[in-house]
């Protein structure tokens, strides 16, 4: 089984917005992601809009065949935005404007009453719904019992380990959550921090099938290309799952 690959793509806005102008062009970026191998395409619509724009997931949505997958906070603004451009999927995450990319996972635990409300809007709207969380075994019950489709497993902990730390605490607390979440019949995904470098060990627990990837595919890209940075990228994956 192939692990599929979400390549996000936020970051060649990031750039374009640091001109205000047209180039580099995200729409551009998905459809070379997409014909590269991606199995799908994510942008996050932040609350300050400071990459991703509504024009972007427009475009996107019209042009691309794989999946689109915008990632927001659980707002009613971003619900507003969101639901009339109609995404394949919308994956909930916690979002502040401070910082400077998604810190941690949702408590979908502490915030089951908003989340309840916001997962039924979406999904009456024919939207699956995917929750970032920590790979914690009540996070993924509550998802499960919220009616979820989804969950992204946080894997920033796993990422910012400081070189020479042992990682297996932390996959094993990724294995057990994903085996929890597929016995529950949620879609299990992965994503954030991932590099060719520490890919390997997340693609081979059996039960995530979907990793999204974006700041180190965008950054390779600059250096060799957005088509070879997503090939790279799926070599190692597959690699990896070997
Ligand atoms: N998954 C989620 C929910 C995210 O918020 C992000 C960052 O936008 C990613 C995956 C991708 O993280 P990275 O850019 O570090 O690969």
């Amino acid at each position: 089984m192939v692990t599929r690959l979400g390549v996000n793509i936020d970051h060649v806005a990031t750039l374009r917005q640091a001109r205000s102008g047209h180039e580099p062009e995200p729409v551009a970026a998905g459809l070379m992601a997409q014909s590269a191998g991606a199995h799908g395409i994510t942008v996050h619509l932040r609350a300050d809009r400071r990459h991703i724009q509504e024009r972007d997931i427009r475009l996107l949505r019209e042009v691309l065949v794989v999946p689109l997958n915008v990632e927001c906070a659980a707002t009613v603004d971003a619900l507003e935005a969101i639901i009339p451009l109609k995404p394949h999927w919308v994956t909930l995450v916690p979002e502040t404007r401070e910082e400077l990319t998604t810190q941690g996972g949702l408590d979908a635990i502490f915030l089951q009453t908003s989340l309840k409300s916001v997962i039924r809007e979406l999904r009456a709207s024919d939207i699956h719904v995917s929750l970032f969380i920590d790979p914690q075994l009540d996070q993924v019950k509550m998802a499960s019992r919220l009616e979820a489709d989804a969950v992204e497993f946080n894997t920033g902990v796993y990422a910012d380990l400081p070189l020479g730390a042992d990682p297996s605490g932390e996959l094993q607390r990724l294995k057990e959550s994903a085996r929890l979440a597929e016995r529950v019949g949620l879609k299990v995904l992965a994503g954030h921090g991932l590099t060719l470098h520490n890919v390997g060990p997340v693609v081979a627990i059996p039960e995530i099938t979907e990793l999204n990837i974006g700041h180190s595919i965008v950054g390779r890209a600059v250096l060799v290309g957005l088509e070879a940075a997503v090939k790279e990228m799926l070599a190692a994956m597959n690699q990896g799952r070997a």
